[in-house]
């Protein structure tokens, strides 16, 4: 019977109503299979006696933590803050407990809030729905969970992790608390693709440790065994954080399902803040190089080391160039082909939180050469290093590629979301999702600098169902050409067209739904810009940050534009000029937006229009 309740608990929102109705038997069920003694105002003691899989924990998102020890036999293996249910459940979430033995564990848990509201944890909600469980049903059917995004089947994400490519499968690691849909115990998610596009879900890769919580990292294949695990061992470096950032080095041989923790870990510690770690071989049989964030020196750090366990600091990176705010984290290094050319550069992207150009989190990078141990960026005409954005929407950070990747694809992923607002968007049992996955090339621009093409992945077309709409050429004045969306799947769709303005004149295409929010995109030739309002987009008073508008500069071809614009429940990504441009952005509508419209002063032409109805991923 308990059981049964708490698969129902998962299914979305209702959990509430389903508590009141399971409350008795599942109240029944703990009294016998749970203990919890209650031991002072603040602090009890829970033991398990029957069987199940699972713990249950009922959260409750608006409180502080809770912090449960995990003891067995009188040693502490676990610990785990959660924001157990005070005044009433949002959610449950599974605690394995099956992997102790049960006879010798005891649940230590402590509650700040308790306490300081001068009441007894005896009297919080959440020991009535305390219960055990052999399984529960992960489908989460929220409203604004993506429907062809990655995002985690429940708990809260950030920032890809250990991004890597082995055997035809793309191992996405990420940022993840289990336990709650805020930031918090923090571990590396595990998810794994043969397309980039569906997903399976593996649980937990990497747990906290001794050394801390798990922070970013990534992780290569070692091809020649050089760290002495094994000829195509996956290797893994991530920030370790405790007291102090330290760098870990792990392997796997199961092809990234598991991982092992090397006994002389950490094998980086310095005396500031350092993290997110992100190695990559230089040239076949050469030295590794780990550049890292040093983010309150806003600079970068670039090591190299023969085994992945002695490194040597070669050079830094930072300290002047880039946005003058923020700190940086989560930097990657990377050589890409220009378009059009035999040449070859390198790039560092560096994440910058806050100062991105809309405010908050946003990804910046910068052009140069590498020697394999110092990164030299390019110059403007003046002399100065020049800052470049790669995403002029809101939402996309911590963007780092995946390693080794097949015929020299370069393909990057980011977290979809910034750290202004992430812990406040309209989500409930997962909070957090990636941008779609983007194939990344160098172009020449006018200004003759070297800038990021961001194209999405060659996959994505797979998900594309028979075109709704598909008109060679049509024309768009002040009347408003009018363009109706799938209905099915709530909407979620692939919009291509080619925009020919008139005598310069801008051209606005607003996407609407019947509740009247829209999200208003602008492209102006003068200007050379292209814009995005999402202000009255549907949702957005959940944080004062999250109204916005966002705007491009656009490369256009003689005031042609060509953009695809891809829409998913709670997310637009514009893809300009063949990738010149890209933009993401959340928006959170109350229901799917309908129809689009096009608009100018003067009748633009608008060619070859196509409307795709997409397929949901996995
Ligand atoms: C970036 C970041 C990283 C850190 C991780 C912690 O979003 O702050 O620097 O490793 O998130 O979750």
């Amino acid at each position: 019977m308990g059981m049964r309740y708490m698969r129902n608990l998962f299914r979305g929102l209702t959990v509430v109503s389903v508590c009141v109705a399971g409350g008795e038997s599942l109240h029944a069920q703990s009294e016998k299979d749970v203990r919890v003694d209650f031991i002072a105002p603040d602090r009890c003691l829970i033991r398990i006696n029957g069987d199940g899989r699972y713990l249950m924990l009922p959260i409750e998102e608006c409180h502080d933590d809770a912090r449960i020890e995990v003891i067995v036999n009188g040693r502490r293996e676990q610990i785990v803050n959660a924001r157990l249910a005070i005044n009433r459940v949002d959610y449950v979430v599974p605690l394995e407990v099956s992997r102790y033995d049960r006879e010798a564990l005891v649940l230590a848990v402590e509650t700040r809030q308790s306490r300081s509201d001068g009441r007894s944890i005896e009297d919080d909600a959440c020991w009535e729905l305390l219960a055990l469980a052999d399984d529960f049903d992960e489908t989460n059917t929220e409203k604004y969970r993506l429907a062809f995004h990655h995002t985690p089947p429940r708990g809260w994400m950030n920032d890809p992790n250990g991004l890597v490519y082995k055997d035809g499968i793309w191992h996405l690691y990420y940022q993840y608390n289990p336990y709650g849909s805020q930031w918090q115990n923090m571990s590396w998610g595990h998810s794994s693709s043969t397309d980039l596009v569906n997903w399976k879900h593996h649980g937990v890769a990497l747990e906290p440790n001794a050394l801390g919580t798990v922070f970013s990292g990534n992780c290569a294949v070692d091809t020649d065994g050089s760290a002495g695990f094994g000829r195509d061992a996956i290797v893994g470096l991530y920030t370790s954080a405790g007291a102090t950032q330290q760098q870990s080095l792990v392997w796997s041989t199961d092809g990234g399902d598991t991982f092992s923790f090397y006994p002389g870990n950490p094998v980086i510690t310095l005396p500031t803040e350092a993290r997110d770690p992100n190695i990559f071989r230089y040239g076949p049989g050469g030295d590794w190089v780990l550049i890292l964030a040093h983010p309150l020196e806003r600079e970068t750090l670039i090591f190299t080391s023969p085994d992945l366990r002695e490194w040597t600091l070669r050079s830094s990176f930072g300290r002047g160039p880039g946005a003058p705010e923020g700190i940086w984290e989560c930097p990657d290094l990377f050589r890409l082909p220009v378009d059009g050319s035999d040449e070859e550069k390198w790039v560092v992207l560096c994440n910058l939180n806050p100062g991105g150009p809309f405010g908050g989190s946003a990804t910046q990078y910068f052009v140069g050469d590498f020697d394999g141990r110092t990164f030299t960026p390019d110059r403007d005409e003046d002399g100065n290093v020049p800052t470049k954005w790669m995403d002029f929407g809101k939402d996309n950070y911590a963007t780092v590629s995946f390693s080794d990747a097949p015929d020299g694809r370069r393909t990057v992923i980011g977290w979809m979301s910034n750290w202004e607002y992430a812990s406040a968007v309209p989500t409930m049992q997962f909070r957090g999702a990636n941008t779609l996955p983007r194939d990344l090339s160098l172009f020449r621009a006018p200004d003759g600098q070297l800038y990021l093409r961001s194209k999405p992945s060659p996959e994505l077309t797979a998900l594309r169902g028979a075109p709704t709409v598909s008109h060679k050429t049509a024309t768009a004045g002040r009347k408003g050409l009018n363009v109706p969306l799938p209905t099915a799947n709530d909407g979620i769709c692939e919009i291509d067209l080619t925009i020919d303005p008139a005598d310069n004149e801008p051209v606005t295409l607003t996407l609407a739904n019947g509740a009247g929010e829209k999200t208003v995109m602008t492209y102006d030739p003068r200007e050379a810009t292209f814009s995005l309002d999402r202000t009255g987009s549907g949702l957005t008073g959940f944080h004062r940050d999250f109204p916005a508008t966002t705007v491009a500069p656009t490369f256009s071809d003689g005031g042609r534009l060509t953009l695809r614009i891809f829409i998913d429940r709670a997310s637009i990504e514009v893809f300009g000029d063949g990738g010149r441009f890209v933009m993401t952005n959340l928006v959170f509508p109350t229901e799917p937006y309908d129809h689009l419209t096009i608009t100018s002063p003067r009748p633009a032409r608008i060619n070859a229009l196509t409307v795709y109805p997409l397929h949901p991923a996995n």
